[in-house]
């Protein structure tokens, strides 16, 4: 492992844009999915990896809802893999503890990935080694419109008081956040765009643009990502170091605003 990770300070919530399959395709002179291929075996690599350097939390977005509108062949071609990857990434899960999410509109999967996903999802449910997410038909503006409507269903019901909706509480409602917020958000490819992953858990992560292919992210490109992130100071805000976020201290004449007075 590279000298520059201190494993005392590991980014406890990492995510992977992972971008590049396609160019890499293309200077092989291959087809777009040869390079979805080999961008799998870079998945099983880099889960292997986080795993043994001791990340919590790795979320990969795997497949954005905008990427329905890529050609047919190429969906079905990472449907299939995807499903292939699940199939025979089975036991390694198990064996190393990997509890297996998937967050996103996965109603929209085809059923060939759902019988598999979902009994993987939760025959690994109880394992705390780390939590692999999947963000699968997944879009940060689609999950924060979701959580809004599920809260405002509670509320009509009378469930739920809309002056009592807070940060924590509209939380609950993002699956991406079961895992907590990002702390180190990973962009392969070259291009420097968070394109509607993870809005609301990001909103403080630190962000990391390699212009390595996804298919070419491997074990040494984690390891200087999270030297990257050990090399940032994180104000979350405010002006000197601080080793997590809290809400903002409300100033006292607000506060008898807030209080109604
Ligand atoms: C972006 O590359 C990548 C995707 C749209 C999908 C990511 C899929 C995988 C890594 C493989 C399958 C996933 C799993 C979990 C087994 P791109 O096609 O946009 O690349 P380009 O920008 O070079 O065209």
């Amino acid at each position: 492992m590279s000298p520059l990770v201190d494993l005392r300070r590991l980014p406890r919530h990492v995510a992977i844009i992972m971008d590049g399959n396609g160019r890499w395709a293309q200077c092989q002179g291959s087809d777009r999915t040869i390079g979805h291929q080999e961008g799998s075996r870079a998945v099983r690599r880099i889960v292997r990896a986080s795993r043994r350097v001791g990340i919590e939390a790795l979320t990969l977005f795997a497949f954005s809802e905008q990427n329905w509108h890529r050609p047919p062949a190429e969906v079905v071609a990472l449907m299939e893999l995807l499903r292939d990857f699940l199939i025979s990434e089975r036991d390694e899960l198990l064996e190393n503890g990997i509890r297996l999410r998937a967050v996103g509109r996965v109603e929209k999967l085809p059923p060939r990935v759902r019988e598999i996903l979902d009994p993987l999802v939760a025959e690994t449910a109880h394992l705390d080694g780390m939590t692999l997410t999947l963000a699968l038909s997944y879009g940060g503006r689609e999950e924060i419109l979701d959580a809004t409507r599920a809260l405002a269903r509670r509320a009509c019901a009378g469930e739920l008081d809309v002056d009592a909706i807070d940060e924590a509480q509209l939380e609950g409602a993002l699956p991406s956040l079961a895992v907590g917020r990002v702390d180190l958000l990973v962009r392969t490819g070259g291009e420097q765009r968070i394109s509607n992953f993870l809005l609301w858990g990001a909103a403080y992560a630190e962000l990391h643009f390699t212009n390595a292919l996804w298919p070419d992210f491997d074990e040494a490109e984690l390891y200087a990502a999270i030297a990257a992130y050990q090399g940032r100071e994180r104000r979350f805000g405010r002006v000197q170091g601080a080793t997590t976020e809290t809400t903002a201290p409300v100033l006292p004449s607000l506060a008898h605003e807030a209080a109604g007075e």
